[in-house]
C-alpha cells in the first residue's frame, strides 16, 4: 500500500443475512484529504465505517487503514484512529472535561484538552455538565472525543445530522481546521451541500454500490451541458410545448408566474423558450441560468432526491 494512502477499500462486501448492504465496493483515501461518502439512508454509508474501524467483519474483499487491516490488527491503528461517539451514550451527569479526561486516559498519545475545547469551541462549556449542553455543543464534544487520542485518521459518521444551518457551518469549520492539522477525515453525510462545500473528493454511494467518485468540482463539470438550471417568470401562465428540449420541475406564482427548468443543452433550451414565450403572446420578466450542482448530479446519477 502506497504511503499517501489512508484507507483502502477493495472489493469490499457486507450482507447482512441476504441483505447486501455494501457491494464490492472501492476505494482509496488519500492522507490529508477530506473525504466525503454521500448517500440517502440505507445506501451503506455506516455500514462502511464500522468495517473500517474494525467494528464489522467484511464477507469479501479487503479493506486497510494506515496499511493494516483493522480486523486482524486494529491493535495497531486504534492509537492512530479517532472515532465519533454517538451523542446519546455519553454519561449524562459528567461534566464536559471529565468527560475529555477519561476518554484521554485510554490512550498513550492525548491532546491538550485547552486546545481540543478551543477547537470546537466549548470552552466556556468545560464545566457544564452533559446534559446541560445543547444538541450542536454534545456534537461539538463528540469532535473533541474522535480527537482525544491525536489520530491521523478521523471517521465520523453524518456529524452534523439534525443540526441546524448555523450550527452546520460551525462543525465544518472545525472538519476543515482538523484538515488544516494534517489530519485525514472520512466522513459520511447525506447533506449535499455539505459534501459540495467541505469534501475534497465525494463517494456518491446509492444501494452500497459506488455510483461515482470525484472532486465536487469534477463531479459537476462532467454533468455541466447536461444539467444546468433555469429559472424564468412570465406576465401571465407558460405552457411547456409537446416536444420541448427542457423540463419544468417547478412553479409558482408571485406576482408574476415563475418557474424552474431543468435544461440539457443551455443554449438551445435558452432560444426555444424565449420563442414558445413570443408565440404564447406571453412576456417574459425574469431569465437567470444557474450551473449544475452536486444535487443535479446526484439526482442525475441516481435517479432520486435527498431530502432531509
Ligand atoms: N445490523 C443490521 N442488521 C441487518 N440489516 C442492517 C443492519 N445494519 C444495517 N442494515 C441494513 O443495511 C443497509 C445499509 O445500512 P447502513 O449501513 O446503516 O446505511 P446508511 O448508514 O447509509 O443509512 C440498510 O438497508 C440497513 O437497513
Ligand atoms: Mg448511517
Amino acid at each position: 500500500m502506497s504511503n499517501d494512502l489512508a484507507v483502502r477499500v477493495e472489493d469490499l462486501t457486507k450482507r447482512y443475512g441476504r441483505l447486501v448492504a455494501v457491494d464490492k465496493l472501492s476505494l482509496d483515501v488519500n492522507k490529508g484529504e477530506i473525504f466525503g461518502v454521500l448517500g440517502p439512508n440505507g445506501a451503506g454509508k455506516t455500514t462502511l465505517i464500522e468495517v473500517l474501524e474494525g467494528l464489522r467483519t467484511p464477507d469479501g474483499g479487503a479493506v486497510s487503514v494506515l496499511g493494516f487491516d483493522p480486523r486482524r490488527e486494529l491493535e495497531m491503528i486504534k492509537e492512530r484512529i479517532g472515532v465519533q461517539l454517538q451523542s446519546s451514550s455519553f454519561f449524562r451527569k459528567l461534566r464536559v472535561v471529565e468527560v475529555l479526561n477519561q476518554f484521554r486516559s485510554y490512550y498513550r498519545e492525548r491532546a491538550d484538552i485547552d486546545e481540543l475545547l478551543e477547537m470546537v469551541a466549548l470552552n466556556e462549556k468545560r464545566n457544564s455538565f452533559i446534559m446541560d449542553l445543547s444538541g450542536g455543543q454534545r456534537q461539538r464534544l463528540a469532535l473533541a472525543l474522535a480527537l482525544v487520542n491525536k489520530p491521523d485518521i478521523i471517521f465520523l459518521d453524518e456529524p452534523t445530522a439534525g443540526l441546524d444551518a448555523q450550527v452546520r457551518r460551525q462543525l465544518w469549520h472545525t472538519i476543515e481546521q482538523m484538515k488544516s492539522a494534517g489530519k485525514t477525515v472520512l466522513l459520511t453525510t447525506h447533506y449535499i451541500e455539505e459534501a459540495e462545500r467541505l469534501c475534497d473528493r465525494v463517494l456518491i454511494l446509492d444501494g452500497g454500490r459506488r455510483v461515482a467518485l470525484d472532486s465536487p468540482a469534477n463531479l459537476i463539470a462532467h454533468a455541466r451541458g447536461r444539467s444546468a438550471r433555469v429559472r424564468f417568470a412570465t406576465t401571465k401562465p407558460f405552457a411547456l410545448e409537446p416536444g420541448a428540449s427542457f423540463q419544468v420541475i417547478e412553479s409558482s406564482r408571485n406576482g408574476n408566474y415563475a418557474y424552474t427548468a431543468q435544461v440539457g443543452n443551455t443554449g438551445r433550451s435558452i432560444v426555444e423558450l424565449v420563442s414558445a414565450i413570443e408565440r404564447q403572446q406571453n412576456e417574459l420578466v425574469e431569465l437567470q441560468i444557474s450551473r449544475a450542482t452536486l444535487e443535479d448530479v446526484f439526482v442525475e446519477l441516481t435517479g432520486k432526491e435527498i431530502r432531509e
